[in-house]
């Protein structure tokens, strides 16, 4: 399947679950992936970027994947902070199936798996991880970003992986602009042609 379809809704292709061996939060486990889905033969090289910096996943408090594919980020991120909760939400049916799947079978109970719409209203974030989806097209995007970055906490953060050929730079520069004054965006690393932008809500 091309990539431009896994953010599809219901994909085409027949639910063939698969094995896959991935290392997470400096842990080896076994989770299922299938195609339709987002990186179903491993973790895609940008997501590795991003979970170089698991370390500042904060200990607690309501943390949101936005994109969760079939949960590379929230699986990480709840194995390492087991006291926090993680929204994991995606558009792909079969994205959030398998994120419930690879939850139940790591035995992770603090793990949320839901549609963006199904996130309760009034929930603020004490912290945003992503892999967001750009092949979305910017305007969906900006407006992805839109929704959920206002809901940070004062001091929380958003860390966002973006390839720098898919246009880490300039949405830097259009989070610099569309952000409130209180919010700053800079860039944490730069590795394997990808850029890891931190978004901080100053309060
Ligand atoms: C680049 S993939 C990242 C998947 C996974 N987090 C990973 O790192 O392997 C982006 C994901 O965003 C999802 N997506 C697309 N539009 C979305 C939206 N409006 N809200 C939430 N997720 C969306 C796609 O279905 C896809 O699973």
């Amino acid at each position: 399947m091309s990539d431009e379809h896994y953010f599809s809704q219901t994909p085409n292709t027949e639910f063939r679950p698969k094995e896959i061996s991935v290392e997470l939060d400096g842990r080896k486990v076994s989770v299922t992936t299938a195609g339709g889905v987002f990186s179903p033969d491993h973790i895609d090289t940008g997501t590795q970027v991003l979970l170089e910096h698991l370390d500042q996943v904060p200990p607690s408090g309501d943390l949101l994947d936005v994109g969760c594919g079939w949960g590379a980020i929230a699986l990480a991120m709840a194995l390492h902070s087991p006291h926090a909760t993680i929204w994991a939400i995606d558009v792909n049916d079969r994205s959030l199936e398998l994120t419930r799947m690879n939850a139940a079978r790591l035995g992770l109970t603090n793990i949320k798996v839901c549609r963006p719409e199904e996130v309760p209203t009034g929930l603020k974030l004490n912290g945003i991880w992503s892999n967001p989806p750009i092949r979305v097209g910017k305007d969906v995007l900006h407006e992805i970003l839109l929704t959920w970055l206002p809901r940070l906490e004062a001091d929380a953060e958003a860390f966002l992986v973006v390839q720098k050929n898919l246009g880490a730079d300039s949405l830097h520069r259009w989070l610099e602009a569309e952000m409130p004054a209180n919010y700053s965006t800079i860039r944490v690393d730069t590795a394997k042609s990808f850029r890891v932008l931190r978004v901080k809500n100053r309060g």
